[in-house]
């Protein structure tokens, strides 16, 4: 999934005042640029502290382009996310009542009054960036803007799971720290290709935290797909193809079952890879479903292993199916800090190299 951060701050860093009314930081342009921002996401994200200060409705306000998601049968606005511990969101926010969108809320709590407007997602443990991450890109979210406020913006940019972040800053604006309220600073990371412009009085930095590698992660994927196809049919397993890329650029392969029936196909990729002498500390796997996180035949899972060996990067086509157990490896690989990136469009054919599991 790609994750924007966008925000709009005073030149003194604060995201609001502590005065009664919402305070309007962006000038007339930027909030046209914020919208036009939105229309090229799928999710937009607001922590609860915003809703029941500022009342966001968070819609989708040009008519061509509700219409042009509702021609591709999507919801005319974006699906709305929200994350709460305490579970104080009231039913009558502008969240729930307007607009025609999906909305889910990540809660600790259990929360009245929503059933049949929004889902309520709970998490066994805590609720972290990297569990909201992959429940919304399991339910199909593949760009998710997240629009504040400060708590929510830091939760996000401190797990490394930003992508991209744009600051507008008014710089008219000082309110200084008696009336400054919510605050958030934001300074681009060593490394970070920014650029900055001008839109109506403010000035807007935008920031590529992670470098755009999607053809070449597609290009592996699908060598990884094709190894699948590799494996024979049995009723006790997924068809999986597995391939690991070093830092140097060489290249491992493997798959389901390939020298051991109880062998998954990360499995034999990362042991051709040790025999042949490989450190696989910072490497990236490439495989064509998640990597499991539960084993019963092996003593480890394959993200335990993928974490032992110190691999930064996973990139998968397909989250495991509910077929046999309830797979948790992105989430526990997220939460560790590895690089996971899901390429739904290759999901189809893993998902027929695996027919034979159907129903
Ligand atoms: N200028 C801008 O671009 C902009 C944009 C958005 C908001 N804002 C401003 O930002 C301010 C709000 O910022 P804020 O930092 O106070 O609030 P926030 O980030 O909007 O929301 C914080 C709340 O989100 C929930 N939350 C955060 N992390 C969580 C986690 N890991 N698990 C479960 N729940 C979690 C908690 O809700 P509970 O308290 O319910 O447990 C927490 O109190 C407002 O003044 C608003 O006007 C400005």
């Amino acid at each position: 999934m790609r994750i924007t951060l966008s925000f709009a701050a005073t030149a003194d860093g604060f995201l609001d005042d502590r005065s009664d009314r919402r305070l309007m930081i962006s000038t007339p342009e930027d909030w046209e640029a914020v919208l036009r921002l939105r229309a090229r996401c799928d999710a937009i994200l607001v922590g609860a502290g915003t809703l029941r200060r500022d009342n966001p409705a968070l819609l989708l306000r040009d008519p061509e382009v509700r219409a042009r998601r509702a021609a591709a049968g999507l919801r005319p606005d974006l699906t709305k996310v929200t994350v709460t511990r305490s579970g104080r969101v009231d039913p009558s926010m502008r969240f729930f009542t307007e607009g025609d969108a999906d909305r889910y809320i990540f809660s600790e709590a259990k929360i009245d009054g929503v059933e049949g407007i929004a889902e309520v997602i709970s998490s066994d443990g805590s609720i972290t960036p990297a569990f909201i991450v992959t429940e919304l890109e399991r339910r199909g979210i593949r760009h998710l803007l997240v629009e504040g406020g400060a708590e929510t913006l830091r939760m996000f940019l401190d797990a490394g799971l930003a992508d991209v972040v744009r600051r507008a800053v008014n710089p008219h604006l000082r309110l200084g720290p008696e009336k400054g309220g919510a605050q958030f600073r934001f300074e681009p990371p060593q490394g970070a290709a920014c650029t900055v412009e001008h839109l109506g009085g403010m000035e807007v930095t935008t920031c590529l935290l992670h470098p755009d590698t999607a053809a070449e992660d597609l290009r592996r994927l699908d060598e990884a797909v094709r190894e699948g196809f590799r494996c024979t049919p049995c009723a006790s397993c997924y068809r999986v193809g597995a391939v690991i890329v070093l830092p140097d650029g060489r290249a491992f392969r493997g798959y389901t079952h390939e020298t051991s029936p109880t062998h998954h196909a990360e499995q034999e990729a990362v042991r051709k890879a040790l025999d042949a002498g490989a450190d696989l500390r910072g490497a990236a796997i490439y495989s064509s479903m998640e990597p499991c996180s539960q084993r019963s035949s092996e003593p480890e899972s394959c993200s335990q292993l993928i974490l032992r060996q110190g691999f930064a990067r996973v990139v998968f086509a397909c989250y495991e199916p509910a077929c046999f157990v309830r797979c948790q490896g992105a989430r526990m690989l997220r939460e560790a800090g590895v690089d996971v990136r899901v390429y739904p469009e290759l999901a189809g054919r893993v998902l027929e190299a695996n027919a034979h599991l159907k129903g």
